[in-house]
């Protein structure tokens, strides 16, 4: 046996690495990025306030600042604290590895984000994926079998859903909140919760299983890995005890308060990007062959539907055009043939549209 044999765990080698395609030169429309920086005149305070951090010292774990930062201005209910992590994908890893008792289960809806099922695979745990209906909603009467079934330790609803950009009915999302009951966490990821009129943070005093995840990478900071979330106290203090001491560096903990600071310019940037939202859509939906699912996120899925033309095909033909999107269509069988947009600027969403359209050719 050779040394990785030896060493590395049989799932971890069978796994492949989590791919990101290298964009430049392109049109980058791949990864649910805001496509607006900083105005100038904030990117020049920001620089000095970063000059002044003490770079020589560690953080302090409390992150007391920037938690009480986030609450008041993100919508935490009062009586409710957060724990960080260093993009919400470390989180979704502290939450699997508290959770993985010998047997614990991990449930989630298909088509989801991918992370779910490695950190749960990654923490030893099963992964129970219930495929939504043809057109994205929750089957509800499959996932409240699966969780009679499975009794799973965590349950995912991302909301809005990627990579469909459904925002889930709330009603059925409650129904599986109380069949979970005290057998398990429901994790309520908010990634996209800038882009939708709709949170459930506000229900965090009714559900004592309840998990509200958020991330400020899509709001205009991906590039400084920040994720919160909030739930019972009692749940989050045995969170942060997974949750390594010094996760949040002290640039990104410095740049999220100076973006707080700001945050009515994140706000305005959210605003535009779903104004195009809507014009895109429409302008895609205009296109012969091509279907366009509802979204309530920063991003648009289609499907490509002419007879003889493969999303496969499109996908290669936008990236001869140096456009960059996602092809999901191998992701899941209720994905065939889709395609998944991130809205850009009016600039970039126009360019685009032209090398789309001039792809759709049988
Ligand atoms: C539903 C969902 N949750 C979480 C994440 C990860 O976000 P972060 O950048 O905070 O790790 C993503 C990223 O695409 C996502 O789609």
């Amino acid at each position: 046996m050779s040394l990785i044999e030896n060493i590395i765990r049989a799932d971890v080698r069978a796994l492949s690495a989590y791919h990101v395609q290298d964009a430049a030169g392109f049109i980058k429309l791949d990864a649910m990025e805001n496509p607006y920086t900083l105005p100038p005149a904030l990117q020049q305070k920001l620089g000095e306030r970063l000059g002044q951090v003490a770079l020589n010292r560690y953080p302090v774990p409390s992150y007391a600042a920037l938690k009480s930062a986030i609450c008041a201005r993100l919508g935490v209910p009062a009586g409710f604290d957060i724990v960080l992590g260093n993009g919400s994908d470390e989180l979704i890893a502290i939450v699997s590895v508290a959770c993985a008792k010998a047997g614990a289960k991990v449930l989630a809806p298909l088509p989801g984000f991918v992370m779910y099922a490695i950190s749960a695979q990654l923490a030893g745990m099963e992964f129970i994926g219930v495929p939504l209906q043809a057109d994205f909603r929750l089957d509800l009467p499959a996932m409240l079998s699966a969780i009679r079934t499975h009794r799973p330790a965590i349950t995912y609803l991302a909301y809005p859903n990627n990579p469909t950009g459904t925002l889930f009915d709330a009603d059925a999302m409650v129904a599986i909140l109380r069949e979970v009951g005290d057998t398990g966490v429901v994790i309520v990821d908010e990634a996209y919760q800038p882009f939708a009129d709709a949170s459930f943070m506000p229900q965090l005093a009714a559900f004592p299983n309840l998990v509200v995840m958020r991330t400020v990478s899509k709001l205009g900071l991906a590039g400084i890995r920040l994720g919160y979330m909030a739930a019972a106290p009692e749940l989050l203090a045995q969170f942060d005890k997974v949750r390594p001491p010094y996760n949040i560096n002290v640039l990104t903990q410095a740049t999220a308060e100076f973006a707080l600071e700001h945050s009515a310019v994140l706000d305005e940037q959210a605003a535009a990007i779903c104004a195009e939202r809507s014009r895109l859509a429409l302008a895609l939906a205009a296109m012969p062959g091509v279907e366009v699912f509802p979204s309530s996120a920063n991003f648009i899925l289609i499907r490509i539907t002419t007879a003889g033309l493969s999303g496969t095909t499109v996908f290669e033909r936008l990236l001869a055009q140096k456009v960059l999107i996602k092809n999901v269509g191998k992701m899941h069988a209720l994905l065939e043939n889709c395609l998944r947009i991130t809205v850009s600027t009016p600039a970039e969403n126009a360019l685009l549209e032209a090398a789309l359209q001039s792809s759709l050719k049988p």
